[in-house]
């Protein structure tokens, strides 16, 4: 790869320059670490050190006419760059799919922790996750790494997206363990009802009115299905939620990340649908942003054993 020289006198006069046109320190330096590879360490320590020379991934002209897209036309960096840093993951981006959120890494820690609980029991050999509106895959792949010999399917309604969690998946755990499939939430996983022992989702929850409302680096550049939930937000919370009964193993767990007004009535859907232990969970912020709750682990199972694997 080509790499770009400078000093950092003149790196650190470039920056100012930048955002004298607009924008965050925070999404420069973040362009600068993606597509300039110049970590946020190296450049603290060109600002202590100017005289320093420093080399850049690509030239400062190629950094300028990306984070003039960013300003002029909103294009999220994760686009232009392609990449996004989730977790332990380095995830290719598009447009096809949302571009997963510092706040999803959490869902998976709630999830594993769930495994911790000793009442929790995926008894049987074949345990099996769900994964429903994968989107670039991230919660996907973070659960087919994390819990080796269990069966793994992610969901989505978009061919676009399951794309790109296709690539993403095979990057990324390339040992496999997770089946994706097109489709609306559980109607694809109908083979396997009544078998899931953990069944993790980011669905759309905004209200359509909030949508529109939304910053037009969302709203006019990430997919309408991965934000709009309906009139209230809750509609695909609702589907999900009133089949779970069904679709959960005994014991199994369904956990949810929702708007950050929801939390009330995602309890309410889950203990309506049947599901017991229904509680809330907080964001870093403090906010309720997940719910969980589970199928009563003595609750008989009028399926028949699977057979395939
Ligand atoms: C908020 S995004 C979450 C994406 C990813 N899980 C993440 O956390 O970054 C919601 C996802 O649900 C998918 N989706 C929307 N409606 C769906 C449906 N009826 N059935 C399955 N997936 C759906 C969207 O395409 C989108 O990928």
């Amino acid at each position: 790869m080509v790499s770009h020289a400078c000093s950092g006198d003149e790196l650190l006069a470039w920056r100012r320059g930048q955002l004298a046109l607009g924008g965050r320190a925070v999404d420069l330096d973040w362009l600068l670490d993606l597509r300039g590879e110049l970590s946020w360490a190296e450049l603290q320590k060109l600002r202590l050190r100017p005289e320093l020379t420093v080399s850049l991934a690509c030239s400062m002209e190629a950094l300028e006419h990306l984070w003039r897209q960013h300003l002029d036309d909103h294009v999220p960096l994760q686009h232009l760059v392609g990449r996004c840093p989730w977790r332990d993951l380095d995830l290719v981006i598009s447009s096809a799919a949302l571009i997963p959120r510092q706040e999803t890494e959490l869902l998976i820690d709630l999830a594993l922790e769930r495994l911790q609980d000793p009442a929790f029991a995926p008894h049987r050999r074949d345990a099996r996750w769900a994964d429903l509106g994968t989107g670039s895959g991230a919660m996907a792949i973070a659960l087919a790494r994390a819990l080796t010999g269990w069966h793994g399917h992610a969901v989505d309604l978009s061919p676009a997206a399951l794309e790109l969690a296709q690539i993403n998946l095979r990057r990324l755990a390339p040992e496999g363990g997770c089946q994706l499939h097109l489709g609306h939430w559980w109607t694809p996983l109908r083979p396997w009802w009544g078998h899931f022992d953990l069944v993790v989702s980011n669905p759309p929850y905004i209200p359509t009115s909030v949508v529109d409302a939304l910053e037009p680096v969302v709203r006019d550049h990430e997919p309408q299905l991965a934000l709009c939930g309906g009139a209230d937000g809750l509609d695909a919370c609702r589907e999900i939620v009133e089949l779970a009964p069904q679709v959960l193993a005994p014991g199994g767990w369904l956990l949810l990340e929702h708007h950050h007004d929801q939390s009330e009535q995602v309890l309410q859907l889950m203990e309506c649908s049947g599901l017991v232990a229904a509680e809330a969970r907080c964001d870093l912020g403090g906010v309720k942003r997940f719910a969980m709750a589970c199928r009563a682990p003595g609750s008989s199972s009028s399926l028949p054993p699977l057979h395939d694997h």
